[in-house]
């Protein structure tokens, strides 16, 4: 392996350490799926390390599942558990929610767990049109986001500990990305405009277990929103760095030496409009 390598299968393998504080959304997430019809055809929107389409292959395997995202490095390890499980029925293909090669109307269903209607990450009203456009007249929308810093414990902790150890000024206002869609209302607005009907969002609150500091660490530092900025810091500030999380964190130790963190983000379920 190359040291290009080496990172790349790092950051996913980072990145893939996410997939069990984030379990507890695929039931919620994924309950609307069990009305499609046999052998539909639905996409994940910014698939990464293969969520929510793995577990949805296991919930439903008759559907075809095609799992999207930009970052190839991480559909390979998508890719590697589908074929370590013997699943056949998802396909991983990099490409962007932001122009996606399928024709008008023929899926049946899109489904993103923290890609679509991320804060930041993409435009909301261009991706919701380009999902908008690929969904079949009464196409099954289901997202969960999350809308704010706070709540979501990844950015609430861990921008609270850079601001520390960094000079006033270097960490951006990351709050503001979210400023809109924090707000009341404001995504079902979005998913409104955008020619979705039957618009239901609800919160969906849990505890995020993470076996031990180590683990909650390589992820912020390693995949989380905000890793270019751990990634930068030198020595002195990332020791002074790992200090403050661990403090921050402490709270939330349980006997057992784990962590349980509160979460909570939003799930929206629609149906696309007929077609104008
Ligand atoms: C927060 S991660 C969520 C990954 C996965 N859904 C999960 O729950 O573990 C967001 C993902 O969106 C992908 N992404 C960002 N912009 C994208 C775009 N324009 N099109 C497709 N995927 C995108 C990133 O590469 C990343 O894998």
């Amino acid at each position: 392996m190359t040291s290009t390598d080496e990172q790349t299968a790092a950051v996913a393998a980072a990145h893939d350490l996410i997939q069990s504080y984030l379990v507890a959304i695929n039931n919620p997430l994924l309950t609307s799926f069990d009305s499609l019809p046999d052998n539909a055809h639905v996409v994940d929107l910014g698939s990464g390390t293969g969520e929510p389409a793995l577990p949805l292959a296991r919930r439903r395997p008759d559907l075809r599942i095609t799992g999207i995202d930009i970052t190839p490095t991480l559909l390979d390890t998508a890719r590697a558990k589908a074929s370590a499980e013997g699943i056949t029925t998802v396909d991983f293909r990099t490409m962007s929610m932001e122009k996606m090669e399928f024709a008008d109307g023929s899926v049946d269903g899109i489904v993103s767990r923290m890609g679509l209607l991320m804060a930041g990450l993409t435009p909301f009203g261009p991706t919701l049109a380009e999902a908008a456009r690929v969904l079949r007249p009464g196409g099954l929308f289901s997202v969960a986001t999350w809308t704010d810093v706070a709540s979501n414990p990844y950015t609430g902790i861990a921008l609270p500990v850079l601001r520390q150890v960094l000079p006033e000024g270097t960490v951006p206002d990351f709050e503001a990305h979210f400023a809109e869609s924090a707000q009341e209302g404001a995504l079902e607005r979005h998913v409104g405009d955008a020619g979705f009907t039957q618009i239901e969002a609800t919160w969906f609150t849990w505890q995020t277990e993470c076996p031990d500091f180590e683990t909650w660490w390589q992820f912020e530092a390693g995949a989380g929103r905000l890793k270019s900025f751990f990634g930068n810091l030198d020595d002195h500030q990332r020791t002074a760095a790992r200090q403050a999380m661990a403090d921050t964190i402490s709270q939330y130790r349980t006997p057992s030496g784990s962590y349980l963190m509160p979460a909570t983000c939003r799930i929206i379920t629609a149906h696309a409009g007929p077609r104008a």
